[in-house]
């Protein structure tokens, strides 16, 4: 039916399966890959995917040594050195590195998961399904299919787990087995001033000087199996780990980035690009900029806030900017116009065939789902990102279950700023009734305004009768208040706008996202017979994959060539201790004043297809050895979720040796070293020679 991976796709897109890579193998050998396809994938010998995890919910790390060594972002890291810091340790500030494995820090909830083997499941997920059936009843066969076969895989005592992903808009499913981790201890972590030098200024862009990486390290019991945190655990012994290559990268190498990218959609309709570049993005840019100048603004006046509000800023502040190089990127390719000339072509070749009539079909239903869907966007940006309203909503989802409160309450309020909550409600919620689609603005919003007279007033209000900024009266609470609870201004308001969105917006999106989603399934598969030449690679869902490319430079604008690496001498070009961005530490000016070290290569482009969920991913070079870790793209290339361009996509990763250098040199924990194996033999202990 479906002709997976023919010919050759456009240079360097592309997010592959590794089971398939087989398919891409010789073009990467074409690049100059020396790999087979068994070393990158096997399910019978140790192959290179079982040095590679899923790390935590939503990045990727390596396993760099036979004692469970995992290297990943110092963003993938972050929360998790944040929650080891205070204002005495404050090991965001200043690092973190354990001296001995006794040292390393235990990290509730983190979890890592290895890929034991993948394989195509469709003809048994369809089992019983017929073409005749409704969208629902293919929806519930498909989950009796995949609910049977995961309970016959998972094996929760032995960290078996197992997951059904669809590919290709459901028209192929997947199975996935992993093994599952989850004593993973903190190890190391640069200050942030190296780890996130730079910080959000220099975010998503080049030319980058970030030392973002952090050091983890996976326990097992002595049997090697997957255990909860315990002292007996010992370090986990990988099937695989990558051996280190200090030999630097150069203009035109070749490349790989093995990963787990969360989400694109490079199949969609032109109404979908152009809601994405021209209406949603643009909003949620707005909205976001009101809650950044608020935080920044008390940040810069108290380290303790700066403190607490590291992480959220980040967070916020990251997506915010990618938005801005995705629209300015979709337009700047005319990608809606380019998606509407390929509808034309497709539409030309389906007269007569099945997909007749398909796209007219599709942009009906995008244009019908779009204003709900916008509010559904304000909602998630304004009411839901109000902290005191979503911790409200915690404490009584914890008293509902007969949980706890006490662990959330103490959570909540030592990262929580009240004054930055209170202005950041008024700007957003001025901007909801100013954003919301006309005829969609809800009752709980203008009769709230009616009766206050101006959000300032309704925002004192809230926080002035709710109990939940009391963190006396929250740790109070039992089930029995849960009545009652209701009526607390924060709550009654999370609730109101929530049935809005019950009883307004979601049956709107649901149904759409129903027809969406069968119409999709179909436009998929034409789209693969309309190009039947073509390789078509499954759109990310955090499954791993394998991107491939060389390592290039780009011409972001007229007249200017970016290199492709960077340099220390670029950090203290940079360096400047009046901008917290930029403020490096002191014994990294005087490595530097000593001399010697200004071509120590820092970070690096190449064009491999990346994504988030990419963070932390290694970068390989042509024999299968580590040569970087992924954390970003450019700017101008951040379309390449919707659209890829050849000629502005770039995947930006740390130097490995820019990396041991600080473990080394900033860090003190050379001792870390002593692990790795490097190539050529002998070269790491060369680089502490050389000290
Ligand atoms: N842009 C990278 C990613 O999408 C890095 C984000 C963390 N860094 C930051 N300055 N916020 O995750
Ligand atoms: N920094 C991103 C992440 O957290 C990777 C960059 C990207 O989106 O490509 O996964």
């Amino acid at each position: 039916m479906l002709l997976f991976g023919a010919v050759a796709a456009r240079a360097d897109e592309g997010m592959w399966l590794p089971a398939l890579i087989s398919q891409r193998i010789d073009a990467m050998g074409q690049m100059g890959c020396r790999l087979s396809a068994e070393d990158i994938y096997s399910i019978n010998q140790a192959s290179l995917k079982d040095a590679v995890v899923l790390f935590g919910g939503g990045c990727t790390g390596e396993l760099v040594s036979d004692r469970g060594l995992l290297l990943t972002n110092h963003h993938c890291g972050y929360s998790y050195i944040q929650r080891h810091s205070s204002v005495e340790h404050d090991y965001l500030k200043d690092g973190f590195w354990a001296g001995s494995p006794e040292e390393e820090l235990p990290n509730p909830g983190l979890t890592v998961r290895f890929l034991d083997r993948m394989e195509d499941v469709t003809a048994l997920m369809l089992r019983g399904y017929e073409p005749s059936m409704s969208e629902e009843q293919r929806d519930s066969v498909v989950e009796a299919n995949s609910a049977s076969l995961i309970r016959s895989i998972e094996n929760p005592a032995e960290g078996i787990r197992a997951s059904v992903e669809a590919l290709y808009y459901a028209n192929q499913y997947y199975l996935f087995v992993y093994r599952v981790f989850s004593d993973v201890r903190l190890v190391g972590a640069p200050p942030s001033s190296i780890g996130k030098f730079g910080g959000d200024t220099d975010n998503w862009m080049w030319p980058r000087h970030t030392g973002d990486f952090s050091v983890f390290r996976i326990y097992a019991t002595p049997d090697g199996k997957p255990a909860a945190y315990s002292p007996s655990n010992v370090p986990y012994r990988p099937r695989k780990h990558f051996r280190i290559s200090t030999a630097g990268v150069r203009e035109g190498d070749f490349t790989f980035v093995y990963g787990c990218p969360g989400s694109t959609r490079e199949y969609v309709h032109s109404e979908e690009v152009r809601y994405i570049g021209e209406v949603s993005d643009p909003q949620k840019i707005a909205l976001r900029t009101l809650r950044l100048d608020i935080q920044k603004k008390y940040m810069s006046q108290s380290q303790a806030v700066r403190i607490q509000y590291s992480a959220k800023n980040a967070s916020v502040a990251n997506a915010w900017k990618k938005w801005q190089g995705e629209s300015k990127g979709i337009a700047r390719l005319g990608a809606v116009a380019a998606k509407q000339e390929y509808e034309r072509r497709f539409e030309k070749w389906a007269e007569g065939t099945s997909y007749e009539g398909l796209l007219p079909r599709i942009k009906e239903i995008h244009q019908r789902r779009e204003p709900s869907y916008l509010a559904y966007e304000y909602l998630n940006e304004t009411v839901r990102s109000i902290e005191i309203l979503r911790f409200a909503s915690e404490v009584r989802n914890a008293l509902e279950r007969g949980r706890s409160t006490e662990g959330i309450t103490a959570q909540f309020f030592k990262d929580y700023c009240q004054s930055i909550d209170e202005e950041t409600f008024v700007a957003i919620m001025e901007a909801f009734g100013k954003g919301v689609p006309a005829g969609l603005l809800p009752r709980c919003y203008t009769d709230k305004l009616a009766r206050f007279g101006s959000v300032e007033a309704w925002k004192k209000y809230v926080f002035k009768k709710s109990v939940f900024t009391n963190p006396a009266k929250v740790k109070a609470l039992g089930e029995k208040d849960l009545k009652r609870l209701g009526k607390d201004p924060a709550l009654e308001m999370w609730d109101a706008f929530q049935a809005w969105f019950e009883q307004d917006l979601r049956p709107v999106i649901a149904q759409t996202g129903k027809e969406l989603k069968s119409a999709m399934r179909e436009y998929m598969r034409g789209q693969m017979e309309f190009e039947p030449s073509k390789a078509f690679y499954p759109d990310a869902n955090l499954t791993l994959r394998v991107a491939y490319g060389k390592v290039s430079g780009y011409r972001p604008v007229d007249a200017v060539w970016y290199n492709p690496v960077s340099t220390l001498k670029g950090i203290i070009e940079k360096d400047n201790p009046d901008i917290f961005d930029y403020n490096i530490p002191q014994v990294l000016r005087d490595i530097y004043e000593a001399g010697g070290v200004e071509d120590q290569s820092v970070c690096f482009l190449a064009t491999n297809h990346t994504s988030g969920g990419n963070s932390g991913s290694p970068v390989i070079n042509a024999d299968g050895d580590l040569i970087g870790i992924n954390f970003d793209r450019v700017w101008e290339g951040t379309m390449s979720d919707l659209v890829f361009d050849p000629d502005y996509c770039r995947n930006i990763s740390i130097d490995i040796r820019y990396l041991l250098f600080i473990i080394e040199r900033i860090g003190g924990a050379g001792w870390l070293l002593e692990e790795m194996d490097f190539v050529p033999a002998g070269s790491g202990t060369v680089l502490a020679a050389n000290q």
